[in-house]
């Protein structure tokens, strides 16, 4: 395994890089002052609220907030991983990367075979397309009529079929020289361990494929023509698929519309397909999966409104409850979500081919607002006529407010809870300050889905850490300081002292005790792991001992680490319950490295160096890498003044 691409390296490519060099390749800029702005290709706007700055090597929106330095830029912007954006600007700068432990002979493999990949699922999606339009295809065009298909939405949609031939695609890829590892990497060949065969993943299915924001195929799902199961097969994840970030039909949304001012979630391909059969053509779906904050993020780039639509039965709700949850952190002024909720039994397909797209766009509009949607959930299974249960009433509200950015949206809901409820305003305000300790920020669906819950179901399901955590020392109490939280809007713990949640490099710990397999979802490198936070260095510490292979069970780690006070710890953490469903633990876990790598580049240089100053002033109270992070931090503020 390649080792971490070293820190140095990185400052040195950095230092070499210029920022507005690299955005200006992408993205209009003028020269305005000191600085250079231009439309954020982050989201919808007509004049120029995005800014890049050469001083300070870094850009920022003030319409979305969007901000880092070039290496984020590239990562957002070509939707990069951290590796791949440093590989990329590195080679701009005609630089080789280093890594720790050696050079890497391995990335500039890892670059072409993602290029090579993305071809390859191109060939593939003409392949499909061809197919439909032939012979073989004849079931398939009959049964895309029946579902009251146009050609014209079949060809925006770049839907295709996979005949049924079990290697049919293997030989034409490899008819193109494309190796048979390739097409297994990017899950259109399966290989079956026993055999040693390999064989189409997608066999009689009509195609849909899943394209990136520049509209490259990244990945299909695959549709069966009759009732066997599954239903859907989808491409599993790949180097350039991750499920939990992709939208299905964004890119074709943006290609119908000039200007989005609105997108509409639904949960399925067909939805998408059939909304925009209607002229509706601003849907899109995830992938079978719930929403994330990562979909969340990258739906408001482009809009300021976001439409949830919902089956109307429990599951519905219950996934509806999940998405307000997920919302709540990135409710920023000027953003709107809203839940639409379809008559129980239908889906947004079948429910526009009975009623039309008028009624449809009708029910759009009535959607019922963020506002609307929080107060009935807290409302929900318990009655306000009497103390205890409008004290209920009012606690899941101000749990669900605290995870709202300050703002506009915040104080009116303050004032209509107030209305609702008849305590006075003031009276929260106490509440919200007295009981928002400093803590850390729950990055998605965690604490605020459990304050939402109606009182029967808030026990299954969720992520129960709050309230678990009297048994962990003090030093949860975290050293970052209230000013940190409130500034970054960053939610606080669900109830104050009594249930300090754990922080994130500790949570991360706690999901790898119970499941060590998810040590593969993390980035190669450790850069978002911080030593300094509580439990960071022993996160880095067993993350790198899981890879190295050895520890596969919690057990075998607990014995590397028996008798010293890192394995106490592990032990504490081993033994809390985990609550996290399984199939969402991949997510959750992708959703806390990505909060910690905001934070960490929130810090500017003279805000480390401030606290690492201030931990100094306890004798050895900084580790050797601490140390020399200091020097450095010293040299760059010197050097910048
Ligand atoms: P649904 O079962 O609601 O199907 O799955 P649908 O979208 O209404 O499809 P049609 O109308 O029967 O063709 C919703 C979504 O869940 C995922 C797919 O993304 C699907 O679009 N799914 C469903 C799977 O991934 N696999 C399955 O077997 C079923
Ligand atoms: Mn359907």
């Amino acid at each position: 395994m390649a080792g971490q691409i070293s820190q140095r390296f990185i400052d040195d490519l950095l230092a070499r890089t210029d920022i507005v060099d690299v955005v200006s390749e992408r993205v209009q800029l003028k020269k305005s002052g000191r600085n250079h702005t231009g439309l954020c290709p982050f989201h919808q706007e007509n004049s120029p609220s995005f800014t890049v700055s050469h001083d300070k090597q870094f850009y920022h929106c003030f319409g979305c907030g969007a901000h880092g330095n070039a290496l984020r830029f590239l990562m957002e912007y070509d939707n990069l991983r951290f590796p791949e954006a440093v590989e990329q600007l590195a080679s701009r700068a005609g630089m080789q990367v280093e890594r720790e432990g050696g050079d890497d002979p391995g990335a500039k493999q890892r670059q072409q075979k993602r290029e090579q990949g993305v071809n390859l699922l191109e060939l593939a999606s003409g392949f499909f397309r061809e197919r439909l339009a032939l012979g073989q295809g004849s079931a398939a065009r009959d049964y895309l009529e029946r579902r009251g298909l146009s050609a014209e939405i079949i060809k925006a949609f770049g839907i295709g079929y996979a005949e049924d031939d079990w290697e049919a695609l293997k030989r034409h890829l490899s008819g193109q020289g494309i190796s048979e590892a390739v097409q297994v990497e990017y899950g259109l060949l399966v290989h079956r361990e026993e055999t040693g065969r390999t064989y189409d993943r997608f066999r009689d299915r009509v195609m849909f494929p899943i394209r990136d924001w520049k509209g490259r195929t990244i990945a299909f799902g695959g549709r069966v023509l009759g009732d066997a199961k599954p239903k859907y097969l989808n491409s599993p994840e790949t180097p350039v698929f991750h499920k939990g970030r992709e939208l299905y039909g964004l890119f074709e949304a943006r290609q119908a519309n000039r200007q989005l001012s609105r997108l509409l979630i639904v949960e399925g391909y067909m939805d998408v397909v059939a909304l925009a059969q209607f002229g509706i053509r601003n849907a899109c779906a995830t992938l079978g999966t719930a929403l994330t904050s990562d979909h969340l993020q990258r739906l408001f780039r482009l809009v300021d409104e976001v439409v949830f639509c919902f089956d109307g039965d429990n599951a519905g709700r219950q996934a509806a409850r999940r998405s307000l949850a997920t919302s709540l952190p990135s409710m920023i002024d000027g953003r709107q979500v809203r839940f639409l909720f379809l008559p129980e039994g239908d889906d947004p397909d079948t429910l526009i081919r009975r009623e039309g797209p008028e009624a449809f766009e009708n029910r759009v509009t009535c959607a019922n607002p963020l506002s609307e949607f929080l107060f009935e959930q807290a409302a929900e299974g318990r009655d306000l006529k009497q103390v205890e249960g409008r004290e209920r009433f009012v606690t899941a509200v101000l749990d669900a407010l605290k995870q709202l950015p300050a703002g506009v949206l915040k104080s009116l809901l303050l004032k209509e809870l107030s209305v609702r409820s008849g305590i006075d305003q003031s009276q929260f305000s106490d509440w919200l300050s007295n009981h928002s300790a400093p803590s850390q920020p729950s990055s998605s669906d965690g604490e605020g889905f459990e304050a939402l819950m109606p009182a029967d179901d808030a026990e299954r399901g969720v992520d129960s850490f709050s309230g678990l955590a009297s048994d962990i020392g003090g030093e949860e109490r975290d050293n970052r300081g209230s000013n940190r939280a409130t500034r970054h809007g960053a939610p606080a713990s669900r109830s104050g002292a009594a249930t300090l949640s754990l922080s994130l490099p500790a949570r991360i710990l706690h999901l790898l005790m119970h499941e060590p397999g998810l040590v593969s979802e993390l980035p190669e490198s450790l850069d978002w792991c911080p030593k300094a936070m509580p439990d960071g260095r022993l996160c880095r510490d067993v993350v790198q001992l899981l890879r190295a292979g050895r520890y596969r069970s919690p057990q075998v780690l607990l014995a590397h680490f028996h008798g010293s006070p890192d394995g106490e710890r592990l032990d504490q953490l081993a033994r809390r319950e985990l609550a996290i469903p399984r199939d969402v633990r991949g997510s959750e876990l992708r959703d806390w490295v990505r909060h910690l790598e905001r934070e960490s580049e929130r810090l500017t240089p003279a805000e480390e160096y401030r606290q690492l100053l201030e931990k100094s002033r306890q004798p050895g109270a900084l580790s050797s890498e601490e140390k020399q992070r200091l020097r450095e931090l010293i040299g760059t503020l010197a050097a910048g003044s």
